[in-house]
């Protein structure tokens, strides 16, 4: 069934690679031509470990049998039904089967295609929903600092990398952004929650005072910030985000769609943390990766104020042709079969002491300033090359995928995730790999 390790495109000028530094990949591309479980193969025939689930999202590991059988099954079924105004069956189970291992409360799903459609859906549902219950001057949207919430204008807007907002304008109005928890001086190489920084959540009730409860729709937070290199929230932070949202009536928003699908070692980071938003996004390991699909969960409460008026008419207008698409829903399904069956959501639980132990057996070794890790997360952070920020972190990428692993880095940073599948063995491999490129880059 794998294409022929000898299968190379002839031109790789049409396609015009997102997040990727396109000149330097089309000199000497880097291409995987099939995967299995944890390994994927490369055009030139050589094995690597995937350190990094893909992109965050093929927590059951490659080329699942189930979830292969389900699409293929579901494509010769029903390939594909109309999203609006009619329905097909499997989309109705896979919003019963998320909520049957959602936050309790979190009893209604919106389908989306990718992470970055599911934070568009759900800024547009706190919006209508305020307005919904007669409180229309609630419109602004608060995020913080180095947020990652996708590349859509809404995403983009509330998210907080400077390099994904600057070239765009002036992106949403009515947008303010509280400070990122990362704090090196304070908490390098901390093991799990760093100790310091929980007063920050009260930057909050800063941002409340200048401008006024009455102006404010919704607060959006990555429990895990992932994307912009592994941020992990100081104990009780989420908590105080939790209460002061709650005395404000103001929404509170995960954005799940890295640490949704047990990457903490619990089904979602609400669980982890103890805290339930009002509205859920998750994305990525929903159907393992394989087919781009998003669902939003929210509480019965937003729902609800929605389900008024003529029952003829549309209650929310918003929706994407492939909402709830068969195929992706037979592979969210088959997704979380193989989750349940192979008990996926809380195996990071079970491995995050050897994951700890594996990552910070990496602190000493040359350029590292800082080490942290959570459930199946990790990242090391480098001391960056002066004047040449994010190069020495690339030059580790290269080293790794060269010598057959996979890791990915955002800045001077090496962010860590592989599948939930991974042997402890495995993380010694991983461990190892990245331990050789440190010994090897300058
Ligand atoms: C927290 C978070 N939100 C949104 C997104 C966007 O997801 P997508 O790339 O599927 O649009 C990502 C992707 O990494 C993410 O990590």
């Amino acid at each position: 069934m794998t294409s022929s390790p000898s299968v190379v495109p002839n031109d790789l000028g049409a396609f015009w690679m997102p997040f990727t530094a396109n000149r330097q990949f089309k000199q000497n591309p880097r291409l995987f031509v099939a995967a299995k479980d944890m390994h994927y193969t490369t055009s030139d025939g050589r094995q690597v470990l995937d350190g990094t689930a893909g992109l965050w999202c093929v927590n059951a590991g490659h080329a699942r049998p189930k979830i292969v059988e389900a699409i293929a099954n579901q494509a010769a079924e029903l390939d594909y039904a109309p999203a609006f105004q009619m329905g097909h069956p499997k989309a109705f189970e896979l919003a019963n089967r998320i909520v049957d291992i959602a936050p309790e409360g979190l009893n209604h799903v919106l389908f989306t295609n990718s992470g970055s459609e599911s934070v568009e859906t759900a800024l547009k549902v706190a919006l209508a929903y305020q307005k919904q219950k007669g409180q229309g001057s609630r419109t602004r949207l608060i995020g913080r600092e180095r947020g990652y919430h996708g590349v859509n204008f809404g995403g983009i807007s509330v998210g907080g990398i400077v390099t994904n907002r600057k070239m765009f304008g002036t992106l949403l109005t009515g947008v303010d952004h509280m400070p990122h928890t990362h704090n090196l001086s304070k908490n390098a190489f901390s093991r799990g929650l760093p100790a310091h920084g929980a007063e920050l959540a009260d930057e909050l009730e800063r941002i409340v005072t200048l401008h006024d409860a009455s102006t404010i729709a919704a607060v959006i937070v990555e429990p895990v910030a992932g994307s912009t290199g592994v941020l992990i929230p100081p104990p009780d932070y989420l908590k105080r985000l939790r209460e002061i949202t709650r005395k404000h009536g103001i929404l509170l928003i995960f954005d799940e769609v890295i640490t949704g699908y047990g990457r903490l070692g619990t089904p979602f980071g609400a669980d982890y943390f103890g805290v339930t938003p009002d509205i859920m996004v998750t994305a990525k390991g929903l159907t393992n990766g394989v087919i781009p699909m998003g669902a939003v969960l929210v509480s019965s409460e937003i729902h609800d104020a929605f389900m008024t008026g003529p029952e003829h008419l549309i209650e929310f207008f918003h929706g994407y042709t492939y909402s709830g698409n068969p195929i992706a829903s037979a592979a969210g399904l088959a997704t979380l079969e193989t989750y349940k069956e192979e008990g996926l959501l809380t195996r990071g639980a079970e491995l995050a002491k050897v994951w700890e132990d594996g990552l910070h057996s990496l602190r000493g070794e040359p350029h590292v300033i800082d080490v942290r890790n959570i459930g199946l997360v990790g990242a090391i952070e480098l001391e960056p090359i002066a004047g040449q920020p994010t190069k020495r972190a690339f030059s580790a990428f290269l080293h790794a995928y060269e010598n057959g692993l996979l890791i990915r880095t955002t800045g001077d940073i090496i962010a860590l995730s592989p599948p939930l599948i991974v042997s402890e063995s495995q993380i010694g491999e991983i461990v190892d790999g990245v331990r050789n490129a440190l010994r090897s880059i300058q």
